[in-house]
């Protein structure tokens, strides 16, 4: 194929990938140098492609065919893809062959972003590809669950969900959501509980006995409504809105990636729990009088119930707000965004010798270890926990020690 000089929108040319970026599109360069972010294209492929997008310095497009494969390219097998829908993006990929991908992303952020080339990326082990979803978000068109197109704002409806717990999968595909235009799905994979939430309201959902249905017109009115799930051998409340990881068997990688960073927890062992959610990590880490901050009073509530056999203290507050206290080990799981200034301020102020901090956005992971690292905090290791396999999307905990601590002590 010809060499195209200046692309534009709709023009096919070959390229090239070198490797995946955040977002998971493959990252190749056209003639003249500039990137060329590949939709449904993996590292080292020679790909056709079909431009959609042309910036001063930067090319959109999406593989149109595969010219030389990578080993570890398949057939997607979700035939919701062949449909439209977006929601597994990485699905050409064996699902073996994701972690390390996601390693990769995370290595090159933190090299690009940290300006750090010397932190081991363990990709983790592989988890279940196939119906692990319990809690899934869905658009709602003429009263149907659909799922967005990728990079599009149009719905496809759901005739079938790979991914989703089964008990998550029949309410998507039979439920029915008249006058909602989103609803949020949940379930006990473990307890068999399941919860709809439908927004603006609940008035037209029809759904089997067992569910518990609400609407979000309701629960801004005061309403609660909550199901539990069962996770490290604990019985946890989670509330309609309240955060909880998508899966059971991955929060409990989770917790159990999130130990191997803070070490053993002896009684006097203080723990601080910054954006702790329902307590997942307190409850589960067998934390005895742990500190949780956390801003969603439908969490906090969740988290008073959960962790009401211990010590704890449980403090309603956005983390910018709360004043620190000494801790020996912070675990740190914000959102998407990261910790930013106030989180980076709170778990510094804390001046704990041992950090776990979970992220779920590559970009934030590097910056918020970028910034730690000025108030002395070393990354010894990032690990990752595929808490969603076929997509994109990862989940990483980094262990960060405190460089001269004593020093801090003593000025803390
Ligand atoms: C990714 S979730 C983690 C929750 C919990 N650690 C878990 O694993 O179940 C992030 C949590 O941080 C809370 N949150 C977000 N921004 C916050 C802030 N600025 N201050 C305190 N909590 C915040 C959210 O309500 C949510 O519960």
């Amino acid at each position: 194929m010809d060499p195209v000089d200046d692309p534009a929108p709709g023009s096919i040319v070959e390229v090239s990938t070198l490797r995946m970026v955040a977002g998971g599109d493959g990252l190749g360069r056209l003639d003249d140098g500039r990137v060329v972010l590949v939709e449904g294209a993996l590292p080292a492929e020679r790909v056709t492609v079909e431009v959609t997008e042309v910036r001063p310095r930067l090319v959109r497009a999406r593989t149109v065919d595969v010219v030389v494969p990578a080993p570890e390219r398949v057939d997607p097998p979700c035939p919701e893809l062949a449909r439209g829908c977006g929601g597994c993006d990485l699905q050409y990929a064996a699902p073996a062959s994701q972690p390390g991908l996601k390693a990769d992303v995370v290595l090159d952020a933190l090299r690009r972003i940290a300006r750090l080339d010397d932190v081991p990326v363990d990709p983790g082990a592989p988890l279940p590809a196939d119906g692990y979803r319990t809690t899934v978000r869905a658009a709602v068109v003429a009263g149907s669950a659909g799922f967005r197109a990728r990079r599009s704002t149009e719905v496809v409806p759901v005739g079938s969900c790979g991914v989703a717990h089964p008990l998550v999968e029949e309410l998507l595909v039979d439920g029915v959501f008249d006058d909602a235009t989103e609803v949020v799905i949940r379930v006990g994979a473990r307890t068999g509980e399941r919860m709809v939430v439908a927004h603006p309201t609940a008035a037209g959902v029809v759904a089997p006995g067992d569910v518990r249905v609400v609407g979000t017109d309701e629960l801004s009115r005061g309403r609660r409504a909550w199901i539990h799930e069962e996770l490290g051998g604990h019985r946890l409340r989670v509330s309609a809105q309240s955060f909880l990881q998508a899966r059971p068997d991955g929060a409990e990688a989770l917790v159990a990636a999130v130990g191997r960073a803070i070490g053993d927890l002896s009684s006097d062992t203080t723990l601080v729990d910054l954006y702790g959610g329902i307590g997942l990590f307190s409850v589960l880490l067998g934390a005895h009088a742990p500190v949780l901050v956390e801003r969603s009073a439908a969490a906090v509530a969740d988290a008073r119930v959960n962790l009401a056999d211990r010590d704890a203290t449980t403090l309603k507050l956005a983390v910018r707000r709360w004043r620190p206290t000494a801790a020996d080990v912070v675990v740190a799981d914000p959102a998407r965004a990261g910790l930013g200034a106030d989180g980076v301020a709170a778990v510094a102020g804390t001046a704990a010798t041992r950090v776990a901090l979970v992220s779920c956005d590559p970009a934030s992971l590097a910056r918020d270890v970028a910034s730690l690292g000025t108030l002395g905090y070393r990354p010894l290791g990032v690990e990752l926990v595929d808490l969603f396999p076929q997509t994109h999307h990862l989940e990483a905990v980094t262990t960060l020690e405190l460089v001269e601590p004593e020093r801090r002590r003593a000025t803390a």
